[in-house]
């Protein structure tokens, strides 16, 4: 019923690391990408291609993605809101690039000061450079159950948004619970809206953790055949555009379920464990993995 092998996307340092006030020195996002990659991750969100005055954590992104030592088999994967921002991106060579929409219009205004449907037509000329250039598009939808402000959010704006990114081009999609709000059965809905544009595939889970639920919608994401989720190490992050909401899934949850339940994940859970601890002795935090606490406690 379940798929065999599951993929991880370790977004920690980007959607982890983007929201932290104290600027953290590109150094260390670096050796955290190493570690990640050292611990198995084959895909690494490593940061965003954005104005620095909206998010300045993000200001290093070039000076992160040249310091890295690539690992064959291992795809590093950058956020482009514009042709502004892919055009500085490709000077570090990412191996895909992800456009960011949200089915939320007042998200969308708040996160990228423009409409859905402007956000699209800033995304359509990135797509087709990207596509040019064999850079792979993945687009992710934020606010597919809920935001944080215009609250529930239905299936039917999600299927728009999924419907828009599939008609310029973008390849896959990541249906993203922004504020850690959903439950099961509704992301199992938003999950479905996406599935009705893009094959089964194609279609991530991005799940925050604000409300404890997303193992659980991680799980109703398996039961469908989702197969591809991003989850970020020791649990960092946060958005600045959704105040309150925690960060992603911790990789070491996803994978210490996994794990139990017999799907591959090619993830060394200790050494990941490893990697968030080290992220989190930088920050001075515990981390925020339930699995990482009981495997370090033990
Ligand atoms: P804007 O102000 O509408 O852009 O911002 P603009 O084109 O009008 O330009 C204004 C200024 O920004 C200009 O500079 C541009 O040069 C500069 P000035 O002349 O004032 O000095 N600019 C840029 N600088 C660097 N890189 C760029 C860029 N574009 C313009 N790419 C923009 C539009 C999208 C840039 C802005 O709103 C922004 O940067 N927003 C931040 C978005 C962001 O990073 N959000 C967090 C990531 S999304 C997320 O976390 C959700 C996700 O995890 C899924 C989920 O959980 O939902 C993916
Ligand atoms: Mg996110």
């Amino acid at each position: 019923k379940y798929p065999s092998k599951v993929k991880l996307v370790d977004v920690g340092p980007r959607d982890g690391l983007q929201n932290e006030k104290a600027p953290v020195p590109a150094a260390v996002k670096i050796e955290l990408v190493h570690r990640l990659q050292d611990a198995g991750l084959t895909e690494i969100e490593v940061t965003s291609f954005v104005s620095p005055k909206w998010v300045p954590q993000m200001a290093d992104n070039a000076e992160v993605m040249a310091g890295i030592h690539r690992k064959p088999g291992v795809r590093y994967s950058v956020l482009t809101p514009n042709m502004m921002g892919f055009d500085a991106a490709v000077l570090s060579k990412p191996d895909e690039i992800v456009v960011f929409a949200a089915a939320s219009e007042a998200f969308s205004q708040r996160n990228i000061n423009c409409s859905i449907a402007e956000s699209i037509e800033r995304f359509r000329p990135v797509v087709a450079a990207a596509k040019a250039r064999n850079i792979y598009v993945r687009g992710a939808i934020s606010c597919t159950v809920g935001c944080p402000y215009e609250g529930e959010i239905q299936p039917e704006r999600v299927e728009l948004v999924a419907r828009l990114m599939k008609d310029i081009g973008v390849q896959h999609i990541g249906v993203a619970d922004t504020i850690g709000v959903g439950t099961p059965l509704k992301v199992q809905r938003a999950m479905e809206a996406a599935l009705r544009h893009y094959a089964i595939n194609d279609v991530s889970g991005h799940f925050h953790d604000t409300y404890g639920q997303a193992l659980a919608n991680t799980l109703a994401a398996l039961e469908m055949g989702i197969w591809q989720f991003d989850a970020s190490s020791a649990g960092l992050g946060g958005c600045p555009y959704a105040k309150g909401a925690t960060g992603n899934v911790a990789t070491e949850d996803v994978v210490y379920m996994l794990q139990g339940m017999g799907i591959e994940t090619g993830i060394d859970l200790d050494k990941l464990i490893d990697a968030g601890k080290f992220i989190s002795d930088f920050l001075e935090r515990k981390p925020n993995s339930r699995a990482a606490t009981a495997l370090l406690n033990k």
